[in-house]
């Protein structure tokens, strides 16, 4: 039986990799249709608006989403689309994992590390926001909650168990921020017990910087509050070789959203030489959710197999000559085979 998804090509080159992308999960052969979307830019030209309100019924309707990047005008007011997104459909795990990839110039190989970061509130508020009227005093406001710090604490678990992972590291910094980031380290201490079969250790996020740059293999699953896991999870991109590299998975309980961590890239677009990884990888990420983790995992090896073996097909951001179409064919194949 055919599973449909929504698909959001997006703004710049979200079109080009979103292609390949496609064309690759069309090989896997998994049964998807594909119901598309339009957001960002592209959907402020067609429909006077950056987020229609037919794209959110269509990922209400199919609760899952591929999506391209999107671009928000700086300026005129334009809230972030993908801030409102999260929002909209309570997109509360941003999962983002880090993983060495052959062939890439990164400082470490061997790097398994995933970051589960709280996705709506914690410093990303857009209310308790203010300065004061001679301009010289700016506050803002964070805000944890005990619903919200035990359901993020929980996935991170969930999923570390889900993938045979080993250890869960709470980040927090509770020594400083002591009621806000004392609370979320508090409920992960009592979450924590729950899983007894995984190990849990707690990091105060600077020390944790040092450490991830220094014995990043100590490290399995990551669990932290929205600034920190955003930093952090780019911190962890970097040592794999940057954001061409990177997924990130935003999960709610009524729908997920997949996209590529990286942003629409106006510098190359229209010119084919984007890398496709990071959405395919977020693709590999949406076939686990949809039960069909094999697939997912044949996904990721032929990317890795073409890294390997097939250095001609890649894009130059990993020190290929090829394109995004060549990078796409070449995985293409090896899915099939
Ligand atoms: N999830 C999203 O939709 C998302 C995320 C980040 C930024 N954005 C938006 O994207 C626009 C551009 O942002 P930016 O320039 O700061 O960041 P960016 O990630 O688009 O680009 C940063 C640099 O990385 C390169 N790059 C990015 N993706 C690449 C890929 N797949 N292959 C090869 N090179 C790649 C770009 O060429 C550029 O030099 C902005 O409007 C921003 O708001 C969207």
């Amino acid at each position: 039986m055919s599973k449909t998804i929504a698909v959001i090509p997006g703004d710049g080159i979200g079109p080009e990799i979103m292609t390949a992308t496609l064309r690759v999960l069309d090989a896997l052969d998994c049964g998807l249709a594909y119901d598309f979307a339009d957001a960002g830019m592209v959907a402020l030209e067609k429909h006077g608006d950056l987020l229609p309100k037919a794209t959110l019924d269509k990922i209400a309707e199919h609760k899952v989403a591929l999506k391209g990047p999107l671009t928000t005008p700086i300026g005129g007011g334009f809230t972030s689309i993908n801030v409102t997104l999260r929002r909209h459909f309570d997109l509360y795990a941003n999962v983002r994992p880090a993983i060495s990839f052959p062939g890439t110039k990164a400082r470490f190989e061997n790097i398994d590390i995933i970051t589960v970061r709280e996705n709506t509130e914690g410093a990303y508020l857009a209310e308790g926001q203010s300065l004061s009227d001679d301009g010289q005093t700016a506050i803002s406001m964070i805000r944890n909650t005990r619903k919200g710090s035990e359901r993020i604490v929980r996935y991170a678990f969930e999923l570390a168990v889900k993938k045979g992972r080993k250890k869960v590291t709470a980040v927090h910094k509770a020594n400083i921020i002591k009621t806000a980031s004392g609370l979320f380290l508090n409920v992960a201490r009592e979450v924590a017990k729950e899983y007894p079969q995984i190990e849990f250790n707690e990091m105060i996020v600077d020390n944790t910087c040092m450490q991830l740059v220094m014995k990043p293999e100590q490290f399995d699953v990551i669990v932290t509050t929205n600034l920190f896991g955003d930093i952090l999870s780019d911190l962890c991109a970097g040592l794999v070789g940057g954001l061409g590299l990177a997924p990130g998975d935003n999960i709610g309980e009524g729908a997920a959203i997949f996209e590529a961590v990286h942003g629409s890239a106006p510098d190359i677009a229209g010119k084919g030489i984007a890398n496709p990884c990071a959405l395919l990888l977020a693709a590999a990420d949406m076939l686990d959710h949809l039960g069909m983790v094999e697939k997912g995992d044949k996904l990721r090896a032929a990317i890795r197999d073409t890294m390997t073996h097939d250095r001609d097909s890649v894009t130059p951001d990993l020190g290929g000559k090829g394109s995004t179409s060549s990078f796409g064919e070449a995985i293409a194949k090896r899915v099939k085979g």
